[in-house]
């Protein structure tokens, strides 16, 4: 595959790039820059950090779930890179060294370079966009200290070549014809994308890659055809029209949560704890949706919203309730080459509450992710929406719950008479992150928090905790 983009100020051209080939192992292997790390290799330490620039705007992320192909077009800034001319340290390598912020140091090339990406941004908060960097010895705070310390300090200019780097071999999404023609495997069109995807019905898509990046680098898969979307612009546009919001399949979980903050501030809140900054600048909604995880974060807000999926095979294009796409445990109603397209959700519920449970506060996978939407006419349930990541083998409506709650007071009394429901809806599973029994107590908890948020008891508190 054909691939041109910038490395640390220079152009770099593959003439052939392997589908598959990371860009830690690439860095490490064949350019000599042992800067970035290897840990975990799947996406949880930020050993592997990169700082990836397109468009203006800086993302960090995972090198080593980050495939070669996903770089055309963008800037690529390592460690090597971040630091300046003859040495000269970048204000957050300053910092770290003024603030004590390293010790062993096998961290801190990653962390490096997700506080340049906070710099770069203008972000100041520390917390989130560190909370996908592991260090096992310094502790955070010194840390932290130092990407405070640095927020003022101007941008180096030795950066600025990332920002204003525009790749002229990438089409824009222009009037057909007039840019030359996208390689099959990243198409740059949905309709190009349709045609690949019904004529490679087992072609392997790759979005985000931070579930197909494990599959290579853990499970050791061979993927023999690639389809990458990245560069399909028609999958990364947010619209809204007539109160609903449509998300392209293709946007990253950092647009969905900037996206949230604005529409629903308490999905939102469930997505700042979604992965990591490296993840979230990676996934897509698209990805999340379609790998049919039980775990997924996004379908039990998505149903409890009756979001519609848009899929598509070669022309043609039908919705479905996303409550519907999942079937039974790792089978959706997706025929092979069809593909999602987009997601259209209303663009305001403001009775929507989303927990996630986990066991860590930041990066951590939910042992159960409820979402609550339950309409309430003078006291009375006059609708209810819930549903449930964790809790069975897809992500499910609790039918039964609502049914025990619809025409009801909307007072403790009914809460506990919908007790027995839950074991109706959920049968869970006992794993590693939970006991069946802790699920469902963690459920029913849920639906009394939701009722207490609303009559103000504890309020402050929960959501601060959300
Ligand atoms: C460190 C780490 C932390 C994580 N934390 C969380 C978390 O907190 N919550 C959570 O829910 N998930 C989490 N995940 C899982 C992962 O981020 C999500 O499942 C992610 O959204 C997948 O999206 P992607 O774009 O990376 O998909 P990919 O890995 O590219 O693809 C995933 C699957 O979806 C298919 N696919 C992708 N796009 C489409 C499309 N448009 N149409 C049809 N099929 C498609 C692919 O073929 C593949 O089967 C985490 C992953 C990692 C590595
Ligand atoms: S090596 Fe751990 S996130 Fe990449
Ligand atoms: S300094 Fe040792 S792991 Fe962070």
């Amino acid at each position: 595959m054909d691939i041109t983009f910038l490395l640390n100020g220079e152009s770099v051209h593959l003439a052939d790039a392997p589908p598959t080939v990371t860009l830690l192992d690439w860095l490490r292997e064949t350019r000599g820059l042992t800067g970035t790390k290897e840990g975990c290799n799947e996406g949880d330490c930020g050993a592997c950090t990169v700082m990836v620039s397109e468009e203006g705007r800086a993302r960090a992320l995972n090198a080593c779930i980050l495939f070669l192909p996903q770089l055309h077009g963008k800037a690529v800034r390592t460690v090597e890179g971040i630091s300046g001319p003859g040495g000269a340290l970048h204000p957050v390598q300053a910092a770290m060294v003024e603030h004590h912020g390293s010790q062993c140091g096998f961290c801190t090339p990653g962390f490096i370079a997700s506080m340049a990406t906070a710099h770069l941004n203008g972000d100041t908060r520390h917390d989130d966009a560190l909370a996908g960097n592991l260090c096992r010895c310094t502790s955070y705070a010194p840390i932290v200290r130092a990407a405070k310390a640095a927020e003022s300090a101007p941008i180096p200019d030795w950066l600025q070549p990332d920002l204003d780097f525009f790749c002229p071999e990438i089409s824009r999404g222009s009037a057909a014809g007039a840019e030359p023609p996208a390689p099959l495997h990243a198409p740059e069109t949905a309709d190009d994308l349709a045609r690949l995807c019904a004529a490679n019905p087992e072609a392997t898509l790759v979005a985000g890659a931070t579930d197909v990046g494990l599959w290579v680098t853990k499970q050791l898969r061979q993927l023999d055809q690639v389809i990458f979307l990245n560069r399909c612009r028609d999958l990364q546009g947010i619209e809204e029209r007539n109160g609903v919001l449509t998300i392209g399949a293709g946007v990253t979980m950092d647009r969905v949560l900037d996206l949230m903050r604005r529409h629903h501030p308490s999905y939102a809140e469930m997505i700042r704890r979604y992965g990591s900054a490296q993840v979230r600048a990676a996934a897509t909604i698209g990805g999340n949706i379609a790998n049919g995880s039980p775990i997924g974060d996004n379908p039990p807000a998505l149903i409890a919203l009756d979001a519609t999926l848009h899929l598509r095979h070669g022309d043609t294009r039908r919705d479905l309730a996303i409550e519907d796409f999942f079937l039974s445990y790792g089978k959706q109603d997706r025929a092979p080459g069809e593909f999602v397209e987009a997601i259209s959700l209303p663009a305001s519920a403001p009775r929507l509450k989303v927990y996630k449970l986990s066991k860590r506060f930041d990066q951590d996978i939910s042992a159960v992710c409820g979402a609550f939407n339950v309409t309430i006419e003078e006291d009375r349930v006059t609708g209810a929406r819930i549903a449930f990541g964790g809790m069975a083998g897809v992500p499910k409506r609790a039918s039964a719950v609502e049914a025990a709650l619809t025409g009801q007071p909307w007072t403790m009394e009914t809460i506990e008479a919908a007790r027995d429901a839950w074991e109706q809806d959920f049968e869970p599973l006992s794993d590693m992150r939970a006991s069946a029994a802790y699920r469902l107590e963690t459920a029913r908890n849920m639906l009394t928090r939701y009722f207490l948020a609303d009559h103000g008891g504890a309020q402050s508190v929960l959501e601060v905790t959300a």
